[in-house]
């Protein structure tokens, strides 16, 4: 199968590198703190998902009920483990797949930009050694609607200045297969509950695959 695009949008955790295992880690952190049962399973439902409202998915599980200052507190607390396990990165953490994938669709003409609910998406890139990489970063801080809402990808479409038809998006997340349809734009499954969710148009095999089928 092969799909004629302008550009890729890509998603940034679990998709570009594995900082879903250190949201994993954050959120258990604290999850075990407050005596709430959590897991990966659960930790699937967070994937694309914004910082409170994953918060608030950990919470259902809760037997005390708490104010919003408590829950800014937790979600506060949350991204101050998850930055302590950022500050370890490096670009080592950036796969040579990865890499040599993102440098040969550039080399093949295609725009690259990044679509993440993350408000940690510039950091986390600095880290890896692509903070300069991309043609445009759409992320946490320029929405107000997460996935799956469309907003961060019709963003990130608009600032590379290409239609969202001829965009593609590579996500992990369920949400984030929902968010690129309801966009307009073709979506490509990679890992996590974006794999054979159903609504994707293309799984994966691996990040490098996708230089098969654009
Ligand atoms: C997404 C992750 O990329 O960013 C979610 O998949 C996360 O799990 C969301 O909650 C927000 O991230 P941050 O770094 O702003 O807390
Ligand atoms: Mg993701």
């Amino acid at each position: 199968m092969k799909f004629e695009k302008k550009a890729v949008i890509f998603d940034l955790d679990g998709v570009i590198c594995f900082t879903d295992k250190y949201h994993y880690l954050a959120w258990k952190a604290l999850a075990d703190r407050l005596g709430i049962y959590f897991d990966e399973k659960i930790n699937d439902r967070l994937r694309g998902v914004s910082r409170m409202a994953s918060l608030e998915i950990i919470l259902e599980r809760a037997t005390e009920t708490y104010t919003p200052e408590q829950k800014e507190a937790f979600a506060e607390e949350k991204n101050n483990t998850y930055r302590d396990l950022l500050k370890n990165m490096s670009p080592a953490d950036l796969t040579d797949e990865v890499k040599n994938t993102l440098i040969e669709l550039r080399n093949r003409g295609y725009r690259l930009s990044i679509g993440s609910s993350s408000k940690n998406t510039k950091f986390i890139l600095g880290q890896i050694g692509l903070g300069d990489f991309f043609d445009a970063i759409a992320d946490g801080t320029d929405i107000t609607r997460s996935k799956p809402d469309p907003e961060v990808f019709l963003c990130s479409a608009a600032k590379i200045g290409v239609d969202p038809a001829d965009c593609a998006v590579v996500e992990d997340a369920k949400a984030g297969i929902q968010a690129a349809k309801a966009a307009g734009m073709t979506a490509l499954a990679l890992f996590g509950d974006a794999k054979d969710c159903g609504e994707e148009d293309y799984n994966l095999t691996s990040f490098a695959d996708l230089l098969n089928i654009l």
